[in-house]
């Protein structure tokens, strides 16, 4: 059985997916939920599916990122886990952290990669006028949203859309997508998934 670690920010919406799917015959299990922020809503959530919890204030290492990862590394560690799969983690990861989980870190992205890395991926998609838009898990590498890709899905820009409806639109998809990555990714078949 394959053991998961997840990294959150937020309200882990993603997370919560992502724990759910991982029952039966599902050859992962979820052994720790760890965010850089001890108020993030999402915490509150794993605890209540019964899995275990870590925080690790980022504001207390200004200026720190090897500081910040270092005492983050402490729990995620202990919990031995063979996959890391980012959630809506917004911190960026130093190589040096990276390099650690080569090949077993996973991340998904609101958009079609390699389109849109970074930050304000919706509204660059519908200032630039394009009728696509969608989401992609990929391997962690150093380079910000650059790995493999391991899958893919797409919706489309309607007229009308705002960054806050393109981004539910997608954010629904998000939750289709990355159960069935992680799924297959724990099986060893790393071959694009395209929904
Ligand atoms: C998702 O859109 C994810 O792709 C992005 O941040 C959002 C996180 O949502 N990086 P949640 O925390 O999983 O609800």
């Amino acid at each position: 059985m394959k053991r998961v670690a997840i990294l959150i920010s937020g309200s882990g919406s993603n997370m919560v997916r992502l724990v759910e799917s991982m029952t039966g015959d599902h050859p992962a299990r979820p052994v720790l939920v760890a965010s850089n922020d001890p108020s993030a809503v999402g915490l509150q959530k794993a605890a209540g599916l019964g899995i275990a919890t870590a925080a690790v204030d980022h504001s207390r290492f200004p200026q720190d990122r090897a500081g910040f990862e270092a005492e983050l590394l402490g729990p995620l560690l202990d919990a031995s886990p063979d996959i890391l799969c980012l959630a809506g983690f917004m911190r960026v990861l130093t190589p040096k952290f990276v390099a650690k989980f080569t090949g077993r870190m996973l991340n998904i992205h609101p958009s079609l990669l390699p389109l849109y890395p970074g930050l304000d991926t919706h509204a660059r998609a519908i200032s630039a006028g394009d009728s696509e838009a969608g989401a992609t898990v990929h391997e962690v590498t150093p380079e910000l949203d650059s790995g493999p890709i391991l899958g893919q899905v797409r919706v489309p820009i309607l007229p009308g859309d705002t960054e806050q409806s393109l981004a539910a639109r997608v954010l629904e998809q998000e939750h289709r997508l990355y159960p069935a990555v992680l799924r297959r990714f724990a099986e060893g078949d790393r071959s694009p998934l395209m929904l």
